[in-house]
């Protein structure tokens, strides 16, 4: 959905939030005038890859193409619909997955440990 040629509606999942943004915009930014960060070490440099994000809308053509250092990054990632949030930018409504917080995908990570290993003793 566009209200003008220049501004499209983007949905972030898990959320659900989603948010009319400007053409051109890229992922990351996007996500943060959304009041949805995304952590980052780079901060935007196409180098730590903490920024991916996954295509999850039926709409596969509402990010710009993937430059070459992008696909070089992403490697087969790029195949299973991911993109780097830093390079992606906007030119049509589209729904995205947004990674998880680092500090939440950590405890998560402990929790389901525990819960393993809680398992095996019983
Ligand atoms: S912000 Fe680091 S790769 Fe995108």
């Amino acid at each position: 959905m566009s209200t003008n040629n220049n501004v499209y509606e983007v949905t972030f999942q898990p959320s659900g939030k989603k948010a009319m943004i400007k053409r051109g915009t890229t992922v990351l930014d996007a996500a943060r005038r959304t009041g949805l960060p995304i952590v980052t070490r780079c901060g935007g440099k196409a180098s730590c890859m903490m920024c991916k994000v996954r295509h999850v809308g039926e709409n596969r053509f509402g990010l710009s193409p993937t430059g070459d250092n992008e696909l070089r990054k992403l490697g087969g990632l790029h195949e299973e619909g991911y993109r780097l949030g830093c390079q992606a930018k906007v030119i049509g409504s589209v729904e995205l997955m947004l990674p998880e917080d680092p500090l939440r995908a950590a405890v998560r990570k402990l929790l389901e440990q525990q819960h393993d290993d809680d398992n095996t003793l019983w």
